[in-house]
């Protein structure tokens, strides 16, 4: 299997997104970061490397509460919002494609996050090797990314262009649940917690918008 997709595909529907990424109403980037916020203060207290940071809805966030954050994103205007957003100053934003190998040393960090990313990315098994090379032991790898389930039902990542006013969907592949549990074992990944993550979490019956799931490297 390849590790790139069309060169730039993704990158390029993201630059065109970003001007209303924030903006546009997306219950599914809503979700994200409820359920990020929500993890144990202490996952995200040391060296935290954010894999596809995009506009850094998140890394507004992680900022004031890691020792170190390393932004990674391989579109150019949504890292340029990113870097626009308040208290972001001691961030290192990188424009970097993740299926190339990642900017950063062996045992350099101790969390990776990876949200609402890896639908765009084919080749789970090279992000997961790298997510463990780039870990201290003990480190955490969480991930929180469209449910495999509203895959099935035919959604992904898409949004208004602003410019053609019409809906533009942003090339996605389908992962199952397994192909993520599979993609860490083979990685030497222990997983530690796993979540489906309901728009309301007392309906049961409806299908999860999210799954968020937390390895750690031994
Ligand atoms: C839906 S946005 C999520 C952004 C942010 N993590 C959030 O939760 O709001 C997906 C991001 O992944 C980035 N992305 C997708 N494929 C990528 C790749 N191969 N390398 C780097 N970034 C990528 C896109 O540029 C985009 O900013």
């Amino acid at each position: 299997m390849t590790k790139k997709t069309t060169p730039d595909e993704v990158a390029t529907a993201y630059d065109v997104w970003s001007d209303v990424y924030d903006t546009q109403r997306n219950a599914t980037r809503d979700l994200d970061a409820i359920i990020l916020q929500a993890q144990a203060p202490s996952l995200f207290r040391g060296d935290v490397l954010e894999l596809g940071c995009g506009t850094g809805k998140n890394t507004e966030w992680l900022a004031p509460r890691a020792r170190s954050l390393l932004a990674l994103d391989g579109s150019e205007k949504m890292l340029k919002r990113a870097r626009e957003r308040p208290g972001v100053q001691q961030v290192r934003f990188v424009q970097h494609d993740l299926r190339e190998p990642w900017p950063t040393g062996d045992a350099s960090h101790d969390t990776a996050t990876c949200n609402l990313v890896l639908e765009h990315i084919e080749d789970l098994s090279f992000i997961f090797s790298e997510a463990r090379r780039v870990l201290r032991p003990g480190g955490a790898f969480f991930i929180c990314e469209l449910h495999p389930f509203r895959q099935l039902q035919g959604k992904q990542a898409h949004f208004v262009n602003p410019e053609s006013g019409t809906v533009q969907t942003v090339r996605s592949h389908l992962h199952d649940v397994s192909d993520y549990l599979n993609a860490a074992l083979d990685a030497g990944l222990v997983l530690a917690r796993a979540q489906d993550c309901r728009d309301d979490e007392t309906e049961r019956m409806s299908v999860p918008r999210l799954i968020a799931l937390l390895w750690r490297k031994p």
